[in-house]
């Protein structure tokens, strides 16, 4: 049974003493929370910060993006080798990264390979456009994603999938739980299943999309899905803290 994660991506917001206090405020909503792992991704400035922020509680830390190299010249970017001292996680073809810089699904299949090679769990983002849905292709995009995402890939111990439906991102209007577990059942799982057979079943397909404390639940309740990527609603400490608490309630 795949772990119940969820993960705040907290995108390009707060400064540094926000990141602090609402990592702080996260430790401390959480201290009598089990049966979730909970991941805080704040820009990569502040991922020192927030990790000394939760140190001594079962929070971790993760960034929003790598490159795949480990060093070299590559201005501007961080590499997996900067990361893995500083936090276990990293989001990895974030559906921003690529409408807005480009990143393809080969591209993403070279950070997820890095990513794990270097012991970070990659929460690799999968999803179709609103366009993509509405012309019935939304199955074979997220198949497409999911493997080549993965191609060549031999060992995906510690990979986390996240399907985040675009037209749910940010909008409030998030996708059903049932177009949700169908995707995530469906073409993610089952391709999963035909690349790497019974490992398959152990990664943890998370849902993303406005995902609020009002609709956690009604996900959750879904076999599929194991778990949420949370945006908006992670920079509330306050609204972070119940979705984390229902999640783990409502784990099957
Ligand atoms: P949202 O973002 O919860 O604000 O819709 C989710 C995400 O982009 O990961």
């Amino acid at each position: 049974m795949p772990n119940t994660v969820i993960a705040g991506n907290w995108k390009m917001n707060r400064d540094s003493a926000e990141a602090v206090e609402l990592a702080r405020s996260v430790k401390v909503g959480l201290t009598k929370v089990v049966g979730a792992e909970v991941v805080l991704c704040p820009p990569a400035i502040f991922l020192i910060g927030v990790r000394d922020a939760v140190h001594g509680s079962p929070v971790k830390v993760g960034a929003q993006n790598m490159h795949w190299e480990d060093s070299g010249a590559f201005t501007g970017e961080i590499s997996p080798v900067m990361l893995s001292g500083v936090c276990d996680y990293v989001i990895l073809g974030h559906s921003e990264r690529r409408q807005f810089f480009g990143e393809t699904d080969k591209l993403v299949n070279q950070k997820v390979e890095s990513a794990l090679q270097h012991g970070l769990r990659p929460i690799m983002c999968v999803g179709e456009t609103l366009a993509e849905r509405e012309g019935g292709q939304a199955g074979s995009v997220i198949e497409r994603q999911v493997r080549v995402g993965l191609a060549d890939i031999i060992d995906i111990t510690g990979l986390i999938v996240a399907y985040e439906p675009i037209w749910a991102i940010g909008t409030g209007r998030a996708a059903t739980p049932e177009i949700a577990a169908e995707i995530m059942g469906g073409p993610i799982r089952e391709t999963l299943r035909v690349m790497f057979s019974t490992v398959a079943d152990e990664v943890s397909i998370l849902y993303g999309g406005s995902v609020n404390p009002g609709n956690v639940a009604s996900f959750m309740c879904q076999d599929p899905i194991h778990g949420a990527l949370v945006g908006g609603a992670s920079l509330q400490a306050d609204q972070f803290v119940e979705i984390v608490k229902l999640a783990a309630a409502a784990v099957k």
